[in-house]
Order: structure tokens, then sequence, then C-alpha cells
């Protein structure tokens, strides 16, 4: 609820934007310092997967990827999906929602396709249409998920801008004015 430069940030009012508890954050921050592990480990050519002990690693990390993005798509539908008031409109909920699936579902096809490489490599397929299909799949689904973490990132600041209270219920800095 905005008064005036300050906003409120009360919880579970009909109306007003819900912060999200400290479990959520940590989801929220921790996965994303997995994400940026993963990203600035990744491989660049599938003939690296020969080092046998690599590839273990890669196939460990890829599913410990897809538990934890599982584990934390649970823990957010069972508990609070959205800082959104209740009185949002349906249109912008919908949008939130659709959104944040776009993420879950970009992410989970990196971890995925990876898993699909590992178990290719590890089975002797190590060239070929479907190994070769499997590597457009890794390489569409880390795009994807760059564009959809852009476009929630553009939201969040958009937020921020209007000072609604979404901002400051995940993000420990720059928060609103409380009154
Ligand atoms: C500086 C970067 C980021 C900011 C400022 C930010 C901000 C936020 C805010 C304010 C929310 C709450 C929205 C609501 O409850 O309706 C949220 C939720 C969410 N964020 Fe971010 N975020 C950032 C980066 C990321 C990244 C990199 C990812 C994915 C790897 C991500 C994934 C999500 C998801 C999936 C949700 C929905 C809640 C859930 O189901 O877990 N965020 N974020």
């Amino acid at each position: 609820m905005t008064t005036g430069t300050t906003v409120d940030v009360p919880q579970q009012t009909s109306g007003a934007v819900r912060s999200h508890g400290p479990i959520a954050k940590l989801f929220h921050w921790g996965f994303i310092a997995v994400f940026a592990y993963a990203i600035t480990k990744q491989l660049t050519d599938v003939g690296q997967l020969a080092d046998p002990a690599l590839l273990r690693f890669e196939i460990a990390f890829a599913a410990l990827f897809l538990l934890l993005l599982a584990a934390r798509y649970v823990f957010m539908r069972w508990t609070r999906p959205s800082a959104l008031p209740d009185d949002t409109p349906a249109w912008m909920k919908r949008a939130a929602r659709a959104g944040h699936l776009a993420m879950y579902g970009s992410l989970a096809m990196i971890a995925i396709s990876g898993l699909m490489i590992g178990g290719l490599y590890s089975t002797g397929v190590v060239a070929g249409p479907v190994m070769g299909l499997a590597l457009a799949l890794h390489e569409a689904s880390v795009a994807a998920s760059y564009l959809f973490i852009g476009l929630h990132i553009a939201a969040a600041l958009v937020h921020r801008l209007k000072g609604d209270g979404i901002w400051s219920s995940m993000v420990p800095v720059l928060r609103e004015r409380h009154p």
C-alpha cells in the first residue's frame, strides 16, 4: 500500500504486499549463487567430457541443480507464490506467474538437456544427430534463461521505481522507506 512517497509493507492483509520470508529469500538468493557458478564453470566443448571425473561431476551437478530447483518450486507453491497483493489485476498476476514459470522451465531445461548430454556421452554417443539435438536444446535453454531472467530483473526494477513494495519483499538493498 503506497502512502505518499513511503510504502507500507504489511503481512498477509488483503490488498497489501506480502513480504517473502527468510527461507524464500534464502532459496532465491542462494539459487542465484548456484546459477552464477553453473554459468561461470560451463564447458566450451563436448570433447571435455572425455575426462571421466569431469563427466561424473557434470552429471552430479546437473542432478543437484534440478533437485534444488524442484525443492524451491515446491516450497514457493506450498507457501507464498507471490508478493503481489490480492487486489492486483488478474492480467498482472497471470503475467508474473507466466514469467516465473518461464524462468523455472528454462532453468530446468538447462539441467535436463545437460543430463541428456552426459547420458549420451556415457553410453558412447559422443557425436551425431541425437547428440547435436541435445547440445542445441542445452544452448537454447541457456539463451532462454538469460532472456527470462533479464525480463524478471527489468520487472523488479519497474516495481522499485513504482515504489509499490514488491521489490522490498525480496531484495535487501535500495528498500522503500517505511512510514
Ligand atoms: C538482481 C537480480 C534480481 C532481483 C532484483 C530479483 C527480484 C525479485 C523479486 C522482487 C521477487 C518477488 C516477486 C513476487 O513475489 O511477486 C522475485 C521472485 C522470484 N525471482 Fe528474482 N530477482 C533477481 C534475480 C533472479 C534470478 C537470477 C532468478 C533465477 C535464477 C530469479 C528467480 C525468481 C523467481 C523464480 C521468483 C518467484 C518466486 C519463486 O517462485 O521462487 N530471480 N525476484
